[in-house]
């Protein structure tokens, strides 16, 4: 899995390879490595952990290229290693390839190729990929490819430089994204176009099996049977390229801290206050698309999947349609019931998550579903294969563990749950009530983060601790599940989220004064049955900090510690919790000095299945 850059024009090859992957950290940053052709050779250099340590590098060695491609890893066959990392090499050195992907058959295609008398020098599947384009080779490095695909089977981007063509790369895509950057006597490849869009905003993107030959001064693209194909020069989109991390010492806090504005842009243009309901440009103006809907379907992963387990119980509630909630990569492998009149709505901050792009693909070819998405990246693969996409317009988000796309998600969701209650039984005062609440969070939660310094406190007393359940009721369970995901992924301590009413049917075997509840209450509607339940904590010694709202004062007596947030409706608390939960995680890690905004082992964007 990983991000892939190459570029080939008049400027500096490795300085703008470097630049480039830098944005493309996010894919993995494990390892990273730079090749390209000098004087007829291919030259290298790969470095264990971050770009920056290999920007260091190439800079001590004064690395010159004429050509080059880079990539920066998340490691999936082989540890992090320098001879992991790619770029890899054919045995006589004349071809470095970069790739994103997996292949499914490298085992197969290992022992073909240790049966030609060749040597493996890495553990990865993408050092067959080399060989095999070598063994192809007959001085025509395009059609060495070319025989090459068929061979391979899975998911893959690659981009390869060979020593006697210093003029060009050669990139390939199939299920993997691969676009490349026209620019005036240069071009660029790339994983993801932001990788390059400070350079050029013409693009290309490689469809399946397409073989690019990329010149700085031509592009031509060619089919598996070698016959050339016309390909549409696209614009992208300006985006926000704020990726500072400002006053901030992480871009996580940063992030969190930008939610009373990311929540705003949200809804922001999305609702009309005297109907009393919800407004999306495309899509209220052809509400019969909607109307038919019996069914939901929501496919996502990780914090997005929350997202939609949260939107599962708005939907439900307010507009009274069924809805189905699936993990991308387990719903794939069921033998999917879709039946009619389902919407298919899959939810993704980056629109590069393999599993749920995979899905949707499998649910567009076989049942011929539409899908919608919710976005936060224009141009991502997703929104290119979606018909219709509700973006989150939360700005980049560069902290690994998602905080601002989350809450920008529930903000979209209730809107769009206020959207199907309106077209079927809630009245217009009903629907201008749910908007004023709405309307209220962004002073909520400029509150809530006024309150930094008493969770920072709380933080500090509890990070010693190992072990944490996060319980909640109603939608208070899928944000116990986010709660306990972002301590997890910055903190590395086990936190389990759990459904309150669900504890005493086993977990509760794991309470003690050693394991801490963080218990989320907000939820007006289960309010007292939370507090049987914490009474059931505290008579097995366990330690309590709860998140309360306004008015929930009376468990102050059960718990050991308490935050107080601003109350709201039931469907909106998963965003002030939320905020809560978000800054109690960053404060643990920083009490234990992590690395807060790129994990180990994990990445922004898993691209691989
Ligand atoms: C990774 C990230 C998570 C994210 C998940 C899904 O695991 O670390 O923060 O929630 O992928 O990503 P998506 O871009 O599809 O929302």
């Amino acid at each position: 899995m990983c991000g892939i850059f190459g570029y080939v024009g008049m400027k500096d090859p490795v300085a703008i390879a470097i630049e480039g992957l830098k944005k493309l950290e996010y894919r993995g940053y494990d390892s990273a490595g730079i090749a390209g052709v000098k004087d007829g050779k291919i030259i290298d250099c790969k470095e264990v952990g971050k770009v920056s340590i290999l920007e260091s590098e190439v800079n001590n060695i004064k690395l010159q290229l004429d050509v080059s491609i880079a990539h920066t890893r998340w490691a999936t066959h082989g540890e992090p290693s320098r001879i992991n990392a790619h770029p890899h090499f054919d045995t006589s050195h004349s071809i470095a390839l970069v790739h994103n992907g997996i292949i499914e058959n490298h085992g197969e295609l290992k022992k073909y190729i240790i049966n030609q008398g060749i040597t493996f020098t890495s553990e990865t599947d993408t050092e067959v990929i080399a060989h095999l384009i070598s063994i192809n080779y007959e001085g025509d490095i395009v059609k060495a490819v070319q025989k090459t695909v068929p061979m391979l089977q899975g998911a893959y981007a690659i981009a390869l430089v060979h020593k006697d063509h210093p003029d060009l790369i050669v990139a390939v895509a199939h299920e993997s994204p691969m676009v490349i950057g026209v620019g005036v006597d240069e071009a660029f490849i790339s994983s993801d176009s932001q990788a390059f869009a400070p350079h050029t905003r013409e693009v290309v993107f490689l469809s399946n099996s397409e073989i690019a030959v990329v010149r700085a001064n031509k592009l031509e693209v060619f089919n598996l049977e070698m016959k050339p194909v016309e390909k549409a020069l696209e614009k992208l989109l300006h985006g926000s390229n704020d990726s500072s991390k400002g006053e901030f010492e992480h871009f996580t806090l940063k992030e969190i801290f930008e939610q009373p504005q990311s929540i705003k842009n949200a809804y922001a243009t999305r609702f009309m206050q005297e109907y009393g309901t919800a407004y999306f440009e495309g899509l209220s103006d052809n509400l019969q698309e909607l109307h038919p809907i019996e069914r939901i379907l929501i496919l996502a992963c990780g914090t997005s999947w929350h997202a939609g387990c949260v939107a599962a119980y708005m939907i439900e509630n307010m507009a009274r349609i069924p809805v189905q909630v699936e993990i991308s990569s387990e719903y794939r492998y069921k033998n999917p019931i879709v039946e009619k009149n389902t919407l298919v709505i899959a939810i993704s901050q980056s629109g590069e998550t393999a599993d749920t792009i995979a899905a949707v693909r499998e649910l567009k070819a076989a049942k011929g579903a539409k899908i919608f998405s919710l976005c936060n990246v224009q141009g991502s693969t997703l929104v290119r294969e979606s018909d219709y996409t509700i973006f989150l317009h939360a700005g980049p988000e560069i902290g690994v563990c998602s905080t601002k796309a989350f809450t920008s998600q529930i903000v979209i969701l209730s809107l769009f749950s206020l959207q199907l209650a309106r077209m079927r039984h809630m009245n217009r005062e009903q629907g201008k009530d749910f908007l004023e609440e709405l309307q209220k969070l962004p002073d909520h939660v400029k509150k809530i983060l006024g309150n930094a310094e008493h969770i920072q406190k709380i933080a500090k007393k509890y990070a010693k601790y190992e072990n944490f359940f996060f319980l909640g009721r109603q939608y208070m369970y899928p944000t116990s599940l986010e709660g306990a995901l972002k301590l997890k992924e910055i903190s590395y301590i086990n936190a389990v989220g759990y459904p309150a009413g669900e504890m005493k049917h086993g977990p509760i075997a794991l309470i003690s004064s050693d394991c801490p509840t963080v218990a989320l209450c907000a939820n007006e509607r289960t309010f007292k049955k939370m507090k049987s339940n914490l009474l059931e904590v505290k008579a097995r010694k366990g330690p309590i900090i709860a998140i309360i709202e306004e008015g929930q004062e009376e468990v102050t007596e059960i718990v050991d510690d308490v935050i107080i947030i601003p109350r709201t409706i039931d469907p909106l608390s998963t965003v002030t919790t939320t905020i809560v939960t978000q800054l109690l995680a960053y404060y643990v890690a920083l009490e234990r000095g992590e690395e807060i905004d790129q994990p180990r082992n994990l990445a922004k964007s898993v691209t691989v299945e």
